[in-house]
Parts: structure tokens; sequence; C-alpha cells
């Protein structure tokens, strides 16, 4: 059953006086019951704004996103709302997904009382996480950041979630920590039947969890398939490029040379399509012509 559906979303961030920024510029993605997908790109392609336009924390400009069956972005905010609080979301920072204020089983307490759950105890949550459930009355402060996430991780699936967002939830996590925490995400996850949006610039942990992969590159996804697949035979020039900078057992992963420079300013994006710039398959029509989307959006492979 798909859970989620993003039909050419398009999401624009306006701050007075400068020109809107157009982060997510129709980009397509769906998510399954008990599926993983993995949403790749480099920083500043508008993984985030994707991820909250699905939340309802920014509007969408145009397009549609569709959750159990119905289209939340024409409801009111109200209405939206009641629609949303199956899907929660997991950040990089814990803070951001945790109050410090407050000791954490009293958090995780509200996710459960969301879900009207009255059995599981915040204890229990605790320990599904990997965590004694006598520390349920302690701070944020008092856990390591590797344990905050898996916190975090408990508060989230408390809410008994259809849908578990993970933003970066790994990246500020130290590198024995990262492969265990993605784990236990795509594992209590997929164990309860929800779908995970896993959101990282990792390909390695991404390749570790995910069912599908999305690569995105400025507001556009340009490829998508399922991992083994894409891992074995990437089609899209930049999805290559991204493979090829997977960090080695030299830890250093790089955009390799004939990827150099940046993601170009989404305010100003290039004619045709977006990544010619930096493509070293260019042709002459890619500078033109925006190839069609698709599992791979590219003219190298135009639709039949
Ligand atoms: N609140 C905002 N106001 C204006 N521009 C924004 C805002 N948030 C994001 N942007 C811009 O939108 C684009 C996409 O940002 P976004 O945070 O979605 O990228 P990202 O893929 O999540 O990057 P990262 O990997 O660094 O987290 C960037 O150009 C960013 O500068
Ligand atoms: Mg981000």
């Amino acid at each position: 059953m798909t859970l989620l559906t993003v039909d050419d979303l398009v999401v624009d961030h306006r701050t007075p006086g400068r020109p809107a920024v157009r982060a997510v510029a129709g980009a397509s993605l769906s998510v399954a019951a008990g599926e993983v997908v993995g949403l790749v790109g480099e920083s500043g392609c508008g993984k985030s704004t994707l991820a909250r336009a699905v939340c309802g924390l920014v509007p969408a400009g145009g397009g549609t996103i569709a959750f159990e069956g119905g289209r939340v972005t024409r409801l009111g905010l109200r209405r939206r709302d009641r629609a949303l609080t199956k899907i929660q979301m997991v950040f990089q920072d814990p803070y951001a997904s945790l109050n410090p204020r407050r000791r954490v089983g009293a958090q995780i307490a509200d996710g459960l009382e969301v879900a009207g759950d009255r059995e599981t105890t915040p204890g229990g949550m605790l320990e599904r996480v990997g965590l004694p459930g006598r520390m349920a009355g302690r701070y944020p402060h008092e856990f390591s950041g590797g344990q905050r996430q898996r916190i975090a991780i408990a508060r989230a699936l408390a809410a008994r979630p259809s849908l578990l967002i993970g933003d970066e939830p790994i990246s500020a996590l130290d590198a024995s920590a990262q492969a265990q925490v993605a784990t236990l995400m795509r594992d209590l996850a997929v164990e309860s039947g929800a779908g995970l949006l896993f959101i990282s610039h990792d390909l390695s942990v991404v390749r570790l969890i995910a069912d599908r992969i999305a690569v995105m590159y400025l507001g556009k996804i340009v490829e998508t398939g399922p991992t083994a697949e894409v891992w074995a035979n990437p089609r899209h020039p930049y999805t290559q490029a991204l493979l090829r900078a997977v960090p080695e057992a030299d830890g250093l992963g790089r955009l390799p040379q004939e990827l150099a420079g940046d993601v170009p300013d989404p305010a100003d994006p290039p004619p045709g399509c977006r990544f010619h710039p930096r493509c070293p398959a260019a042709m002459d029509v890619c500078a033109e012509r925006e190839p069609a989307p698709g599992p791979v959006s590219c003219w190298l492979y135009p639709p039949a």
C-alpha cells in the first residue's frame, strides 16, 4: 500500500527583498507501508524542504502531497494537522525533536498519549531502543548524542506513526553510532509496519538500510530505483558521481574532479537540465530543454 505520494511538488522560500528560492522544483516521490526510502543529494538540494512540506511545516506552492490515500495539500490547517499526526520526524539535532527541559519519560509519554496507548510505558519504549527503562527520569543532556537520538526515535515511535521521517538523523553521531542508530530506526519502523523516509548524505548508510533510493539534485528527483539496482548500475551521471564519492576505507569522501563546483543557486537555476553545467556527459539538448521526469530524468535515457 502506498502511504505517501509526492507528485510534482514545488516549494518556494520567500524572504522579503530577495528573489524567491525554489528549493523544491517539481519533485515526485513515494513511500509504501513497511518500506524504507533513502533520499540523498548534496547539501542545499532541497531534501529538508521536501520533508518539511510533507509534514505541513512549509506550504506547497504547487503539486500534490497525498498521505494514506487523502490529498493533504489542499486541506485547511486544522484538518491537515489531524491528518498529519501519523507522520513523525526525527531531526539531526535531537534537541529539535526533544525538549531539553523535560524528563525524557514525560516526552515519550506525550507520544503514547497521541496514540491513545495506555499499556506501553515510557520505560518500555526506552527498552525498545536499547536503553534501560529506569533512565526515563533523566533529562536529555544526561545522555550521549547517540542515546539522545535513540530517545528521539522512541518518542516518535510512541505516537505510532504510519510514516517516520529522519532528516539527517545520524549525521551528528560518531561513526560507530551511525550505522547502529540507522539500523535501529529501520528495524523499528518496519516492525511496526510504518514507512521510513530516511534523508542522509551518507550513501553507505543508505545502502545498508534503504529498499529504494531517490537521488535529488537542485530541487528535483533525478533518479529512483531499488537500492541494489541503483548501486550496481547507477544511470544518471549525477548518481554515478555521488556513488564514486562514497568514502573509501580512508574515510575521505569527496565529489570527484569532474564535478568540481557547488550546487548552483536554486534562486537562479541553469536552463535545460539543472545538472548540465557540471555534467561530464552533457550534450547540446541538455542546455536547452529539461529532461522528462521518470526513474531516470536525463537526456541520455530519453523516454521510449
Ligand atoms: N527558511 C528558508 N528561507 C530561505 N531559503 C531557505 C530556507 N530554508 C532553506 N532554504 C534554501 O533552500 C534550499 C534547499 O534547502 P534545504 O534545507 O531543503 O536543503 P537540504 O538538501 O536539506 O540541505 P542539507 O543537506 O544541507 O541539509 C537551499 O538553497 C537553502 O538555502
Ligand atoms: Mg537538510
